[in-house]
This record gives structure tokens, sequence and C-alpha cells, in this order.
């Protein structure tokens, strides 16, 4: 008998990540070869044209798993009974736009849309948010959906993670595949934290083999914090592939486990590693059974500590501008 088919809504479908991404969760990038899938987009009214010329090549896909598609721009159709939501429709940053309108703008919009998840998502919906700023943004929806347990709820650092995994690669001459608990810390901006202190290459210590601090902090952490900013300088717009690709990468991880790698996720501080809760932090977890595990006990030294601190400060900076609006 075939299997119930699994609800993924998708937000801001039409855009760019929307149109990487679609394909490869019809194709079951997510969950499997064996599981049909019921795609739900959302878009806002003038991108509903759009959005119909992609559902167009969904279909001309012939994808076996996909079973239906639902096109809507009302949230709670987007987000009725979903077992997985993927929030990437966020206004971009327009011209002359400062930082703080950005967030307030993108405040509305999460807000909105995190009411609709609490009336209308499964009760164990998956839920990444992926649009920008991403880790203020899932506190806004978060915080609108007080019925859903705040564990369902996850911003994107997977594509920062995925960057410094490969530029460290590059730089030790080692397959991707040999490099294990590598770590992205904090807010998906400049202030992140890419971190190989407790990396392994072939199950040996990385960094007893990698003693260049002045790698490390002149060329690895701020190579890896600004490489966003580096391909939208040179692609004229901002990662979409990549972009599309981490969501998968951390989405089938949750959903079908991380076998015991460490990722790295943007979740609700719960106050270890010196975090203050309320805040949406990077921090290295492992996924088993659809349950995400932080990785806990790590040693955080000084320079580490400050590291941490400065993402902290921003995200807390967000947090009060955005504060009276939850
Ligand atoms: P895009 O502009 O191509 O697409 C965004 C889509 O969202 C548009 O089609 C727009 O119509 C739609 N949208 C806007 N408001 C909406 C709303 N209220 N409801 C539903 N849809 C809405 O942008 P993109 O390149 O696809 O990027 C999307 C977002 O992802 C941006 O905020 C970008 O900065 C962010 N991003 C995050 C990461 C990350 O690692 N966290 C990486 C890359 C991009
Ligand atoms: C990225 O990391 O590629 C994006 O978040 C950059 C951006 O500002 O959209």
């Amino acid at each position: 008998m075939e299997k119930k088919p699994i609800r993924i809504a998708v937000t801001g479908a039409a855009g760019q990540i929307g149109y990487a991404l679609l394909f490869r969760i019809a194709k079951g990038d997510i969950t499997g070869t064996n599981q049909p899938i019921i795609l739900q987009l959302l878009e806002i009214p003038s991108s509903q044209q759009a959005l119909k010329g992609v559902v167009m090549e969904l279909e001309d896909c012939a994808f076996p798993l996909l079973s239906d598609i639902i096109v809507t721009d009302d949230p709670s159709v987007a987000f009725q009974d979903a077992n997985m939501v993927i929030m990437v429709g966020a206004r971009p940053r327009s011209k002359g736009m400062e930082r703080k309108d950005l967030l307030l703008a993108n405040a509305e919009i999460f807000k909105i849309q995190g009411s609709a998840l609490n009336q209308c998502v499964a009760r164990d919906a998956k839920i990444l948010v992926v649009g920008n700023p991403a880790n203020t943004n899932a506190l806004i929806a978060m915080t609108s959906a007080p019925d859903l347990d705040r564990n369902n709820f996850s911003a994107m650092i997977r594509l920062d993670h995925n960057r410094a995994l490969s530029i460290l690669a590059k730089k030790i001459g080692s397959p991707i595949s040999q490099i294990s608990q590598l770590i992205v810390w904090g807010n998906h901006s400049p202030t992140m934290y890419a971190d190989y202190r407790f990396a392994l290459n072939s199950d040996q210590p990385l960094a007893y083999n990698l003693q260049d601090e002045n790698w490390n902090t002149e060329v690895f952490i701020p190579t890896v914090a600004q490489r966003g900013t580096a391909i939208i300088e040179a692609r004229g717009v901002s990662s979409a592939a990549s972009a599309a690709n981490a969501i998968i990468d951390h989405m089938r991880d949750w959903v079908m486990g991380s076998n015991g790698r460490w990722v790295s996720m943007a979740l609700p501080s719960d106050g270890s590693y010196g975090v203050p809760e309320g805040i949406f932090f990077g921090v290295p977890a492992i996924c088993e059974n659809g349950v995400i595990k932080r990785v806990a006990n790590l040693e955080i030294n000084e320079f580490s500590k400050r590291k941490l601190q400065s993402s902290v400060d921003e995200l807390m900076g967000e947090r009060k501008l955005i504060l009276s609006m939850l």
C-alpha cells in the first residue's frame, strides 16, 4: 500500500531559492525515495503568475513522488496540516533601507505567518526559517506560535557550515567526507564564528596538524563570515542553489538523522554555552529519530567566548528592536 503523503510547505516559492529547492524536494532529497509528497506553496499576490510557471515546470518533471501541489497567497491555506514548513519568503533589502527597516518589515511577515503556523500546522511540524535576518525571524515566528513546541523551530546556519567545511577541506587537502565535528556558532551574519577546534580529519584531531592561528583568525573565520556578501558581489544576487542545498541538508538530517555527525543548526537558546535564552543561536547538534540534540559541554576558551559574545550582542540588539511587536 502506498504511504500517506507528507505535506511540505514552502514560502517565497517563486523566488530564486524556491526555484532551486522545489524540484529537489519533489525528487525526494529530504524525505527519501519512498515517501509521497504534497507541496503547499505560498507567495504574495504579485508573484502568483511566476509561481504558476514554476508549478507548470514541476508538473513537466512527472516526479513519481509528487502527489499534489497547492498554490496560495494565504498562509493559513499553505500551512494547513503541514508536516514541514520551510520559510524562505522575506522582504529583500532595498536601496536606502536600513537594517532596522528590514528587520521591522520582516518582523511583520513572520508575525502573521507565525500566527498561521500556530493555528494550522501539524503539532509536530518541523519548521525552518531561511529568510533573513533568519535567526530573529525565527524568534518572531516561534513567539507568534505559542501553542507549538519551541523545539519545532530552527533557523538556517547550515550554508555557513557547508562553506566552512569546503574551505577547510581545501586548506588541508583532504576530502570533505573525512572532516567531522566542525561548528558554526551564532547569528547568520558576519558575527558568526566558524570553529574547527574540535574537528576531526579521518578521526584524527584536525587542529593538531593545522597550527596556523593566523590563517584561522585572518582567513578562515572572516572568509566564512563574508561568503554571502562575496557571492552577492560576484553574482549580483544572493546565493540560491547553495542555499537550497543547505536547506535540503538541514531538513534531511532533521528528518532522517545525521548518523552521529555534528551539524550546525540555529536553535532557541537554552542558556548553555553562556548564550542567554530568548534568541536563536547556531550550535553543534546531532539529529536522531526526528529529534535535535545539542552537543553539550564543549570547552569555550577566551577567544571563543569573545566570538560567541559578539553574536549574542548582535542578536540581543535585534531582539530589542522587534520586542515591542512580540
Ligand atoms: P527572492 O527575492 O528571489 O525570493 C523571495 C520570494 O519571497 C519572492 O518571490 C517574494 O515574492 C516572496 N515573498 C516576499 N514576501 C513574502 C511573504 N510575505 N509571503 C510569502 N512570500 C513572500 O529571494 P531568495 O534569493 O529566494 O532569498 C530568500 C530569502 O532567503 C532572503 O531573505 C535571503 O536573504 C535569504 N537567504 C538566507 C540564507 C541563509 O543561509 N539563512 C541564504 C541565502 C538567502
Ligand atoms: C548568504 O549567506 O548567502 C545570504 O544570507 C546572503 C544574503 O544577505 O541574502
